[in-house]
C-alpha cells in the first residue's frame, strides 16, 4: 500500500490532447522526496492539466513514473500514496471540522484501529492549525481555514506525493503564506508537494519553481533563478515574457544547463524492480479510474456551487444539505475518489 524507499516522481515526454488541441506538450520533470515544488505560468497554459495527467486523476500519453513504477499502468495500487486537492474542491459545510475529518478517516483508513484513527484526527488538525477549530461547521470558517480542511483531509493517509491546484487562490496575502509555511512544513523527505499557484510572494519557501506557457514547460529551477534565465527583474515579470513566445524559451530551456541539472541528470529509477508492491491491488485498468475521477471532478463542482449558494443563506440557515446528507454525499464522494 504504502511506497518503500525514496519517494521519486518521473515523468517523461508526457502529452496531453483535448480534442484536437495540444493541452500539455512533450513536458519531462523528476522530482524527489523533501521537494516542494511550485507549478507556475498563465492562467490557461496546462498547469491543471499537467497536474492530474502527473498524479494519474486524468491520464495523458507519456510515462509518469512513481519510484520506477508505471502509474497509469498501477493507478489503482499506488493512489493510495497520492494526495490531490483539486482546484475547486469539495466542502462540506454543515458538518464540523471534526466530523468532516472522523468520516474521511473511517474511510480511507477502514483497517485502523478507532483510537489511531481519532490520533490521526487529532494530529493533523495540529498539523494544519485548526484544533481550535474543530467543533466549527466548515461553513463558519474562513477561506483559509477551508482549504487548511482540504488539505487536512488528505494529510490523513499520509501521501508520499502531495497535490495541490492552487490552495492559495482567493485568500489575503497572510493566509497565503501560511499556507505555503504549512506546505513547507509537511515536506519532509519522504514526501513531495507540488502546488500550482499565481502567488508568487512565497517562492521562497519552495526548493523549485516549474514554469508553463501554452502547455511547454520553459523552466525548472531553483524560483530564485527563474528571472535571471527571462532576462527580467522579478519573477511577477516572467509571465507576460513567456506567453509572448513558449516555443523558443522552451528550446532555450532544454538547452541550458538547468534543463541537465534538474531533468535530465537526475537518474530514472530502476523499472518496476518489485512487482510485488504496486500491482497487488490493481483490480481495474487506468483508464476506468481516470474516468471516475473525472467525474468526481465534475461532483467537486457541483459541491463548490451548492456552497455558494448555502453562502447566502442566513447564519442557522435552511441551509440546502441536512448534516446526514452532508454525510452521505461525503461518504459517497470518498468512496469513488478513493476505489
Ligand atoms: N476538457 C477540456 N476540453 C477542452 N479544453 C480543455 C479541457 N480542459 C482544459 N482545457 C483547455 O486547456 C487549457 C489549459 O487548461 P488548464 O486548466 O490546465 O490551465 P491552467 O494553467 O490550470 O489555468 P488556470 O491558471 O486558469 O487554472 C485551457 O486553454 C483550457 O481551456
Ligand atoms: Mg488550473
Amino acid at each position: 500500500m504504502g511506497l518503500v524507499g525514496l519517494v521519486q516522481l518521473d515523468v517523461r515526454n508526457l502529452c496531453v490532447t483535448r480534442g484536437d488541441t495540444p493541452i500539455v506538450r512533450n513536458v519531462s520533470l523528476s522530482f524527489r522526496g523533501g521537494e516542494l515544488v511550485l507549478l507556475l505560468g498563465p492562467s490557461g497554459s496546462g498547469k491543471s492539466t499537467l497536474l492530474r495527467a502527473m498524479n494519474g486523476f486524468r491520464p495523458g500519453v507519456g510515462r509518469v513514473e512513481i519510484e520506477g513504477r508505471d502509474l497509469y499502468a498501477h493507478f489503482d495500487g499506488l493512489k493510495r500514496s497520492i494526495g490531490y486537492v483539486p482546484q475547486d474542491d469539495v466542502l462540506h459545510a454543515s458538518l464540523t471540522v471534526r466530523q468532516v475529518l472522523d468520516y474521511a478517516s473511517r474511510l480511507r483508513l477502514p483497517e485502523t484501529s478507532d483510537e489511531a484513527r481519532a490520533a490521526r484526527v487529532t494530529r493533523v488538525l495540529a498539523e494544519v492549525g485548526l484544533s481550535d477549530r474543530r467543533d466549527v461547521r466548515v461553513r463558519h470558517l474562513s477561506g483559509g481555514q477551508r482549504k487548511r480542511v482540504s488539505v487536512a483531509m488528505e494529510l490523513l493517509a499520509e501521501p508520499k506525493l502531495f497535490f495541490l491546484d492552487e490552495p492559495t487562490s482567493g485568500l489575503d496575502p497572510g493566509l497565503e503564506v501560511q499556507i505555503m509555511e504549512l506546505l513547507r512544513r509537511i515536506t519532509t523527505e519522504d514526501r513531495f508537494t507540488l502546488v500550482t499557484t499565481h502567488v508568487v510572494s512565497s517562492s521562497t519557501l519552495a526548493d523549485l519553481a516549474v514554469f508553463m506557457a501554452k502547455g511547454r514547460v520553459v523552466y525548472v529551477g531553483p524560483p530564485g533563478a527563474a528571472p535571471e534565465f527571462f532576462g527580467v527583474g522579478s519573477l511577477a515579470e516572467v509571465y507576460s515574457v513567456i506567453s509572448r513566445d513558449e516555443e523558443r524559451w522552451a528550446r532555450r530551456f532544454e538547452a541550458s544547463s538547468l534543463f541537465r541539472t534538474y531533468v535530465l541528470s537526475r537518474p530514472l529509477a530502476l523499472a518496476e524492480t518489485n512487482p510485488s508492491s504496486a500491482s497487488s491491488s490493481l483490480s481495474s485498468p487506468p483508464a476506468t479510474s481516470a474516468t471516475s475521477a473525472h467525474e468526481d471532478e465534475d461532483a467537486h463542482k457541483d459541491a463548490h456551487e451548492d456552497e455558494h449558494e448555502d453562502e447566502h443563506e442566513d447564519e442557522e440557515g435552511t441551509a440546502a444539505l441536512t448534516p446526514e446528507q452532508e454525510l452521505a454525499r461525503l461518504k459517497a464522494e470518498l468512496r469513488s475518489r478513493r476505489g
